[in-house]
């Protein structure tokens, strides 16, 4: 079976890769799945060894230009109460966490203009320079191949950037005209030119996803091959015109996160935050089914509610540093090591 999905990805039939993920979704007994899950699991530790890389998440704002039509914080939702973060407060946030032993902080938010690259060279210089032995990864949308290149010259190590779904119709329906397909992929592409440790990534039941449009968010990833892979379920926002028509399943997502650790071993897998709001148990079934990644909240509490992508989204407790030494606990008691290296893909060689 899992030669299959090599074989498929390599000769690009995606009508029976599309039929092969729908079969583990939808029709695999519980035993199959079960081995699915230890199969990458077994295939992660071979990689990485049984370990999960720690990242200190700063939600920088919530301010975006874009309307993406399934997102809590999209310009158009005048409920939202925006925020953004200066730069001191970026630099505290990165300081609490390199204490707690964070050595990876991920700088994510809207598409605010306020983050030009003037404001955003001068704190990724300030923290490479405080913090010179931690990695900072950005997750601030789509910019031009210019400004990609100043963030990485200032020392930025690694970009996330959902590609959020890879078929050019499906995603002409998330997101509004004067956001494509093209340009997306083109931004992931000049990411990796460039030199970034890329991120790629969708939700699993989006509204209009398919087994086929899944199958092409394999090829597309089989084809980019990113070092990073965020996949968490669709949770629809009331302030959205998805309202209502989720159909959450951290089965189905838990499956998908599987077929792409097998797909991609190397990859840097998240047990998402949206994994575990909808499921209490979602964080262990992503980790015990191929995930070895987790980011929990390191934004000063009083925004943290205000970076609503979705519903009912969880930032305190152990999504948050709050909570880091129950989580570390926790790790353990799945026979996992807590890791706060900087965790770079396993391609990458730091001196
Ligand atoms: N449900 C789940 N994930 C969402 N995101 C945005 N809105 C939602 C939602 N309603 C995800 C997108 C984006 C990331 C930051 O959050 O995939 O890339």
């Amino acid at each position: 079976m899992y030669n299959e999905l090599s074989k498929l990805l390599s000769t690009g039939d995606k009508n029976t890769l599309a039929e092969l993920i729908k079969h583990y979704c939808e029709n695999a007994s519980f035993e199959e799945r079960q081995n699915l899950a230890l199969h990458a699991e077994k295939i992660r530790n071979e990689v990485y060894g049984a370990r999960v890389f720690f990242r200190g998440l700063i939600e920088v704002s919530n301010y975006c230009k874009n309307d993406c039509y399934y997102c809590g914080i999209r310009k158009g939702n005048k409920n939202a109460i925006r925020y953004r973060l200066d730069e001191n407060q970026i630099l505290s946030s990165c300081a609490m966490g390199h204490k707690m032993g964070f050595r990876t902080f991920v700088l994510q938010g809207g598409e605010d203009a306020y983050f030009t690259d003037e404001r955003l060279c001068s704190i990724i210089y300030k923290i490479k320079n405080e913090f010179s032995d931690s990695a900072v990864t950005l997750s601030l949308g789509e910019r031009s191949f210019d400004s990609y290149k100043k963030l990485f010259g200032a020392g930025a190590d690694r970009y996330l950037l959902r590609h959020e779904t890879a078929n050019v119709k499906h995603y002409a329906r998330l997101h509004p005209p004067q956001l494509n397909f093209e340009n997306r992929k083109k931004c992931l592409y000049d990411l990796k030119e460039i030199g970034f440790q890329v991120g790629a990534g969708f939700m699993v039941n989006s509204p209009y996803q398919t087994y086929k449009t899944l199958a092409d968010d394999f090829m597309f990833l089989h084809n980019l091959q990113p070092h990073m892979v965020g996949i968490g379920p669709f949770i629809a926002h009331k302030d959205t015109r998805f309202a209502g028509v989720e159909n959450k399943s951290s089965d189905k997502t838990v499956v998908i996160l599987s077929l792409v650790r097998i797909m991609l071993s190397k990859a840097l897998i998240p047990a998402t935050t949206a994994l575990n709001s909808i499921d209490t148990k979602g964080r262990e079934k992503g980790l015990r089914a191929g995930a070895n990644v987790l980011m929990p909240n390191l934004t000063p509490t009083i925004y943290r509610d205000n970076y609503n992508l979705y519903d009912n989204k969880l930032s305190v407790g152990l999504e948050s540093v709050q909570g880091i030494e129950i989580l570390k606990k926790h790790i353990e008691e799945l026979g996992l090591i807590a890791d706060f290296s900087r965790g770079d893909h396993k391609d990458i060689n730091f001196i």
